[in-house]
């Protein structure tokens, strides 16, 4: 009964709350501290499950991991060497990170054992173009019954790659193997989010040579050796605009402190599109954005998801409980995700009128089309949402939930709620902290 939140929906949220590092900077940036050959340092760490995952990961591998104030963690790869590849796969659980781990792994023991992969349930989630950028670094795979071992008898030497897709894991594979491999390597169709020239920061910051061209080309030079970092992450947009949703879905007005308007400009477009108002305050310490219903109707709105600087498939969900509050019909085209609309079932049956589709709909043709995905909603608006009993299927969804249960009239029990703490920092806390009625059974 502990993974159960009561939600007394109808209030509007109003306050301040705040945002740390991103979870998918903070996670990777842990990950390049193992190429390193001295500690590094990063400042505002979330405290979420996703970091205590990579964390104990790390630890596992010998990096001593430790503490200090208000977020700072140092992370000391001196002693790091050989991990038990039971223990590995016990850790690991549902996270997706384990496979960044080849690079650093290869170019420190010179193999690396990885596990079976986990991760939220929105897709496929295939590691094809990971598995194959590695071999054309040199790698060997081999699949075993509980994952992969992966062994470089040769070396990893630097190579010309073009992802079939900008997908932003395999970039980030790419990056932190590049950078030690020998030689030069370009790297077309590149994933170019904020995380991930983020992770180029800090790479650069430890040794790395790397550039980034235009048109999703990325060149990075390897080198012999790297040292530690001092960074600070760039905020968490993907919370950021989940609070932002949850202010315009519940009526509500939440100064997000933390928030960067330069990450978020097309969740900002849209936000104001659908009649949403923000106002951006730019002072470097308690700086944020205020977002706030001005009152009146929402509008409907047409919105794709898509690789940056496309509207991010992670504000997609939280977006779309706002959109059952606009008047009209709103059209989602997911383009990233093959299965991350499932979870509008439940705001159906709290009352949105939801109908999703397998067409590309408003949007250029993806790779999804006519392949029996149901990857496109129309969403007719306003509707009146009433409580129910929900299960959370996955992070972002399940945080769009919750939003769904505050924005309804009545009592709703929301299931499995601890899988939001893998990405919200303290998420009860702040949910109170904002005027929500929630509580545990
Ligand atoms: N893809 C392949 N083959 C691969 C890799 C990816 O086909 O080898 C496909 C995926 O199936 C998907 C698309 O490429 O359809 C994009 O996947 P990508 O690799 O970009 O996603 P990811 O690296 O696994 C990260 C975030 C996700 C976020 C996406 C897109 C982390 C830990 N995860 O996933 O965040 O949605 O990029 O921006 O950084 C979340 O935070 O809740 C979350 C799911």
């Amino acid at each position: 009964m502990n993974d159960v939140l009561v939600v007394h929906g109808g209030t509007p949220l109003h306050g301040k709350t705040r945002v740390r590092g991103a979870k998918n900077l903070v996670s990777k940036a842990m990950v390049a501290a193992l190429l390193g050959d001295s500690p590094s340092r990063l400042f505002n760490v979330p405290a979420i499950s996703d970091v205590e995952i990579v964390r104990g990961l790390m630890e596992l591998h010998g990096v001593r991991v430790t503490d200090g104030a208000d977020g700072e963690m140092v992370l000391d790869p001196t002693d790091a060497g050989e991990a038990d590849a039971d223990e590995i796969n016990v850790h690991a659980g549902s996270s997706r990170i384990p496979i960044l781990l080849c690079g650093p792994l290869l170019h420190r023991l010179g193999h690396a054992f990885i596990p079976d992969l986990g991760g939220c349930n929105i897709g496929g989630r295939p590691i094809d173009f990971h598995l194959k950028a590695l071999r054309e670094f040199g790698a060997i795979v081999d699949k075993t019954a509980s994952g992969m071992e992966i062994t470089a008898p040769n070396g990893l030497h630097g190579t010309k790659l073009s992802l079939p897709y900008p997908s932003v894991g395999a970039t980030e594979q790419i990056l932190l193997t590049a950078v030690r491999a020998e030689g030069v390597t370009e790297l077309s169709n590149a994933a170019i989010e904020p995380e991930i020239i983020d992770l180029i920061c800090v790479l650069q910051k430890m040794g790395a040579i790397i550039k980034v061209h235009t048109d999703r080309v990325i060149e990075i030079e390897g080198v012999k050796r790297l040292g530690g970092y001092v960074h600070r992450p760039i905020p968490d947009r993907i919370e950021a605009a989940s609070w932002a949703a949850a202010a315009l879905a519940t009526k509500g007005d939440v100064f997000v402190e933390g928030a960067r308007q330069a990450d978020m400009m097309t969740f900002l477009n849209t936000y104001l599109s659908v009649g949403g108002a923000f106002e951006v305050d730019d002072a470097p310490v308690g700086g944020g954005i205020r977002f706030w219903h001005p009152g009146g109707e929402l509008r409907a709105v047409a919105l794709e998801t898509d690789v940056h600087p496309g509207f991010m498939t992670d504000w997609q969900q939280p977006m779309v409980v706002a959109l059952t509050q606009a008047r009209g019909l709103s059209i989602v085209h997911e383009t990233v995700y093959e299965r991350r609309l499932g979870y509008t079932k439940a705001l159906n049956s709290m009352g949105a009128t939801i109908q999703t589709y397998r067409e590309c709909l408003g949007g250029t043709p993806c790779r999804f089309g006519r392949r029996n995905f149901m990857h496109s909603a129309v969403i007719a608006g306003p509707s009146k949402l009433h409580a129910a009993d929900l299960v959370i299927p996955d992070l972002r969804a399940g945080f769009s939930h919750l939003i769904a249960a505050l924005a309804a009239e009545g009592t709703s029990r929301v299931y499995g709620v601890n899988l939001i703490n893998r990405g919200y920092e303290d998420f009860e806390n702040k949910l109170a902290a904002l005027g929500a009625h929630v509580e545990r059974p």
